[in-house]
């Protein structure tokens, strides 16, 4: 198959842009042509490399390829948006992270001042196999041990090209995958010491909600951890008064609300047990943290 037709379909699968500029084969030959020292035709590139110069490719090498740059390793399949068949809502939020990507850490930053002092202690304490969900533009990447070997997964391509980059600062072994946190197909079951995810949950459908409880559950060894911090309603009526003004900002831009009640879905699930429910800030930023029962 010619790579003309292979690209939109890989473009879509990876949520990736691209430009397919054709001409008539004789202008590749043109001195006007060769003095741009561009590749020869038909080629590839993506960012500043050649994939390709003067010749086709097979649709595995082409696949592969967008896999390397995207940081997702050959033979890591990600699965593409379409085949992780999103519920609805999901496939919603899905769709705003691709522009919400594009400023996410601007965005984000006036916060970022206050959630970075609590990032270190959010992970500082993991050893073995981690899986952390959510991972977004990999704020936390930079504070995991050299004793974690790090599972991230988000369902957004656009945040994890964005994690890609502060992976490469990580001091852990970091394996990014493309996943919905309510799916997890790709994720072995009974598998990780620890399930961490940060402003994740509050981010998930109300409606889905125990099902990323469910997969956390069933991805988590016996004896397993997991801590996930997530944003609440506060009980204060001036703060609540706050959130409510930002409420509509935080659903459009990151599909965020306050009343997701985490909490009680965790709390439904019975092979998990709560060790730990903590308020960081206020009554607002609220840490639940426990075990599966072994
Ligand atoms: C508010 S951001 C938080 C990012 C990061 N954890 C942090 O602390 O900065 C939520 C992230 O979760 C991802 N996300 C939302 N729903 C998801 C789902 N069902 N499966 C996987 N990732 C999801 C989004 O793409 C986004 O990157």
């Amino acid at each position: 198959m010619h790579f003309e037709e292979i690209m939109p379909g890989l473009g879509k699968k990876y949520d990736l842009e691209i430009e397919v500029t054709s001409k008539p084969r004789q202008h590749y030959g043109t001195a006007e042509y060769l003095a741009t020292n561009l590749p020869a035709a038909p080629a590839i590139v993506i960012g500043d490399e050649i994939i390709v110069s003067g010749k086709d490719i097979s649709k595995e090498n082409l696949e592969a390829a967008i896999c390397r740059h995207m940081g997702i390793g050959a033979g890591e399949h990600k699965p593409e948006p379409e085949a992780m068949h999103l519920h609805d809502a999901n496939h919603q939020n899905q769709i705003r992270y691709r522009t919400t990507a594009l400023f996410y850490d601007i965005l984000d930053f006036p916060w970022e001042l206050q959630y970075k002092k609590w990032r270190p202690a959010l992970v500082g304490d993991m050893k073995g196999k981690v899986i952390e969900a959510g991972i977004g533009t990999g704020r936390n990447l930079k504070y995991y041990s050299p004793d974690v070997d790090l599972t991230a997964i988000d369902f957004s391509p656009s945040m994890l090209q964005r994690a890609k980059r502060r992976a490469g600062y990580a001091r852990c072994s970091v394996n990014l995958i493309c996943e919905d946190a309510c799916q997890m197909k790709s994720i072995p079951s009974s598998h990780y010491d620890w399930v961490l995810s940060t402003f994740l949950c509050c981010v998930i459908p109300a409606e889905l909600q125990h099902l990323a409880v469910e997969q956390f559950v069933r991805i988590l060894k016996p004896g397993g951890r997991f801590r996930l911090l997530e944003m609440v309603y506060s009980k204060d009526s001036a703060l609540r008064k706050r959130q409510n003004f930002f409420s509509r900002f935080v659903e459009k831009v990151y599909g965020a609300r306050f009343d997701r009640n985490t909490l009680k879905h965790v709390e439904k699930a019975k092979e998990l047990e709560i060790t730990r429910t903590e308020f960081l800030k206020h009554d607002v930023y609220l840490i639940i943290e426990g075990i599966k029962k072994g």
